[in-house]
């Protein structure tokens, strides 16, 4: 799938986004083997329950038993005003969890044609990792 069509699932998914407190409306589709799996930003009265829009689409490709993440497209902005959101370090995180940080791109949008994109290792490039708990293991 194209980063223009990937962009475009965002801003379907963004129109799900529940952002009553912050108004920042976000977007995100995750590439995971030929399926696309949607999310969008869910906020919560008591702030720190809130899911980012780029979890919710991680947590349900994985919920589904989906691993194989080649990319992720996330648009956003407050009230209709679009401003490409970097993901936060939560979301880099979780990615970080299941995602080669050198081949996992992440599309950062303002539109469908204005798009940046940047590895997984440019964005959290000496994160703590499974690697760190190798002794822990199993
Ligand atoms: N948010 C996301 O969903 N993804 C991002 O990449 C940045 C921030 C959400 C969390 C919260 O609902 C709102 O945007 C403002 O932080």
């Amino acid at each position: 799938m194209s980063n223009d069509e990937l962009i475009s699932k965002a801003y379907e998914a963004m129109k799900n986004s529940y952002a009553p407190y912050s108004k920042f409306n976000v977007g995100a589709v995750a590439l995971c083997g030929e399926k696309i799996y949607m999310g969008c930003n869910i906020e919560n009265a008591g702030y720190t329950p809130t899911n980012c829009a780029e979890r919710t689409a991680f947590f349900k490709a994985v919920s589904e038993g989906k691993r194989e993440f080649v990319r992720i497209a996330i648009v956003g902005g407050r009230q209709g005003e679009m401003a490409a959101p970097s993901p936060c370090g939560v979301c880099l995180q979780v990615m970080a969890e299941f995602c080669d940080p050198d081949s996992f791109f992440i599309v950062v949008a303002e539109s469908e044609s204005d798009y940046e994109i940047r590895s997984l290792r440019k964005l959290l490039p000496e994160g703590f990792g499974s690697g760190n708990l190798a002794d822990c293991i199993q």
